[in-house]
């Protein structure tokens, strides 16, 4: 039967690219649930909407429509019919979305949202309570993790590849900073679930990871 894979992990393991050849491999849906988290950061900005202010979120998330596709070239991210998909990857629209993510009424529209998109299974959800709180019943939990150091160094070529000249430095206190803020609020905080498999990717590539994890959920399949 087809699962729902619950992937956590802290920003920079690797779980996109990761939910992505996983989703290949599997064919299952990639439900990248920290996109929607940066759609909204974008809406409110654009609308001017304090990135504090539950209110005013929660107004926004009631009249915004996000929407993921699964295209052969990655997910898109479509936020009121628009391609955000780019727009959604810059440094700031990253703190941005750490901050919105800590107010409860976005968390709880976001969660519904995810659960409708999950309800057929078959999907690959990422995120940082996905295991705890979004899905908590399913079988299928892994935690993505690497060092501060290894999470940094990707991500600062993932931005060197797109033209971006942040330094590695900037790169790494943008994830630490996030790293306290998704551990901290109070709201799903990202933890480990209990039953979650705790994969540490600091010395695997990127095939190896996925290979790991197919062969785990290819196991789940068969029960
Ligand atoms: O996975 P990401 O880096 O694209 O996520 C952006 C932010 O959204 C991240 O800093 C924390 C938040 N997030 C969350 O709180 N819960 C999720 N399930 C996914 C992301």
């Amino acid at each position: 039967m087809k699962q729902i894979l619950a992937i956590d992990g802290p920003s920079g393991a690797g779980k996109s690219t990761l939910s992505r050849a996983l989703a290949r491999s599997l064919n299952y849906l990639h439900l990248d649930t920290g996109a929607m988290y940066r759609a909204v950061a974008l809406a409110a900005i654009e609308a001017g909407v304090p990135l504090n202010d539950p209110e005013g979120l929660d107004k926004l998330c009631s009249v915004i429509d996000i929407k993921l596709k699964d295209e052969p070239d990655g997910l898109v991210v479509l936020l009121d019919g628009e391609d955000v998909t780019e727009q959604i990857r810059t440094p700031e629209i990253s703190i941005a979305s750490s901050n919105v993510s800590a107010v409860s009424e976005v968390r709880r529209q976001l969660v519904r949202l995810q659960r409708e998109m999950g309800a057929q299974g078959g999907v690959i959800a990422e995120g940082r309570d996905v295991g705890t709180v979004v899905f908590p019943g399913t079988r299928a939990k892994f935690y993505i993790d690497a060092s501060l150091w290894e999470r940094a160094r990707r991500r600062h070529e993932e931005l060197k590849e797109k033209g971006a000249d942040d330094t590695l430095e900037q790169v790494m206190a943008e994830i630490e900073q996030r790293d306290k803020n998704d551990s901290a609020r109070s709201d799903s905080p990202l933890r480990i679930a209990d039953d979650a498999i705790i994969v540490d990717t600091t010395y695997m590539t990127p095939e190896e990871v996925v290979k790991y994890i197919a062969e785990k959920v290819r196991e789940l399949e068969k029960d």
